[in-house]
């Protein structure tokens, strides 16, 4: 008998159909395919349909996961949806999807930990297994960035992309598998780095907010990259360190893919070679909260995970917020 863990046994994404290249953007702002392929690796992202939700996605990707597991949505105890993005403030698209789902009763609710979303749910999916508080939990991250992202600042339109991630957890004390440890943190004081300014309580939507783009992202790109990439270090060293896992051990480093440049950056100072980092953020862009289950539900996917495989996940985002978690496969 082994102590109860989280493991994850099932995973489901999804991509909308459309593909808006840099070449698509390049009409719509001063760019260049080159100056996004070499400042970020991104050479295309997804675009959401105009009639397609946040709970829409997430519930393709949803259903996917649950299939997968093998279980119906009446057994799931508690739906957690990690989105900056909700089809509006409330009610929570956790219960909008859980309607979607055709159930009622469990637990459901949105976290908002910006691009670090998925892996805080994840966590918090985690203590409450591992407390013996729920038996099976789905944890989304979905996004739909383009309708915050402003068509006409290059600084940031470039970089982000819209999807939707799943997993289900289940309680499991059959074996070693399961998530290992989740290490989160956050500092505030670099909160105005990457924001929304207007359309909250500090600022509400007025005629003047939207004339002044101020419902828009708004980043100071440069100064967040040489925080993400010492956050990101860090904390995958410190996820490493805790569990006594030597990089070697790794199938595979799964980090928010927001920047090419960034992941390279990180996998190289904590010494991983390429063939253990996975990437897609050349297909999809920074897709926030959906990022690490997208890319997880690719490599499961592909076959490429075996029972035991150990796997780090590390992330970072507006907040600032950053994580990273371990598991075993
Ligand atoms: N196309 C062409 N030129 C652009 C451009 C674009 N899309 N966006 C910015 N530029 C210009 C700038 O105006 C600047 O011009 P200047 O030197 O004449 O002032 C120049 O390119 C360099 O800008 P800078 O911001 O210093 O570039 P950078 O190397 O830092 O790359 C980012 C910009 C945004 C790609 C990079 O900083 C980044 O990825 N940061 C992290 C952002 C992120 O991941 N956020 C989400 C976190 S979850």
């Amino acid at each position: 008998m082994h102590p109860v863990r989280a493991r994850i046994v099932g995973t489901g994404s999804y991509l909308p159909q459309t593909i808006r290249t840099n070449h698509d953007i390049e009409k719509m702002v001063d760019t260049s395919h080159e100056w996004i392929v070499a400042r970020s690796g991104i050479s295309e992202r997804r675009i959401a349909a105009e009639n397609e939700l946040t709970s829409d996605i997430a519930y393709a990707a949803a259903r996917k996961a649950l299939d997968m597991a093998g279980i119906e949505p009446s057994e799931v105890d508690m739906i957690m949806v990690a989105t900056v993005t909700p089809d509006m403030l409330f009610p929570p698209t956790a219960c909008i999807l859980q309607h979607k789902l055709g159930i009622g009763g469990c637990a459901a609710f949105d976290l908002n930990a910006v691009c670090s979303g998925f892996l805080y749910g994840l966590a918090i999916a985690d203590g409450f297994i591992r407390g013996g508080n729920a038996k099976n939990i789905l944890v989304i991250g979905a996004e739909i960035l383009s309708r915050i992202v402003n068509w006409q600042d290059r600084t940031t339109c470039v970089l982000f992309g819209d999807g939707a991630g799943a997993v289900v957890l289940r309680a499991d004390n059959d074996s070693d598998r399961g998530i290992l440890s989740s290490h989160l943190h956050a500092d505030g004081q670099y909160g105005p780095l990457l924001r929304i300014p207007a359309g909250g309580s500090a600022m509400p939507t007025t005629h003047q907010s939207v004339d002044d783009q101020l419902h828009y992202i708004s980043m100071q790109g440069n100064e967040i990259f040489k925080v993400a990439v010492r956050c990101l270090t860090e904390v995958a060293l410190e996820a490493l360190r805790y569990n006594h896992v030597n990089q070697d051990e790794l199938k595979f480093f799964i980090p928010h893919q927001a920047n090419m440049r960034i992941i390279k950056a990180v996998a190289s100072r904590i010494g991983l070679p390429p063939e253990k980092v996975y990437t897609n953020v050349h297909k999809y862009g920074n897709t926030s909260s959906a990022s690490i289950p997208i890319a997880l539900d690719e490599v499961n996917r592909k076959g490429l995970l075996h029972p035991h495989d150990l796997l780090l996940f590390d992330t970072f985002g507006g907040g600032l917020t950053w994580g990273a978690m371990l598991a075993r496969w």
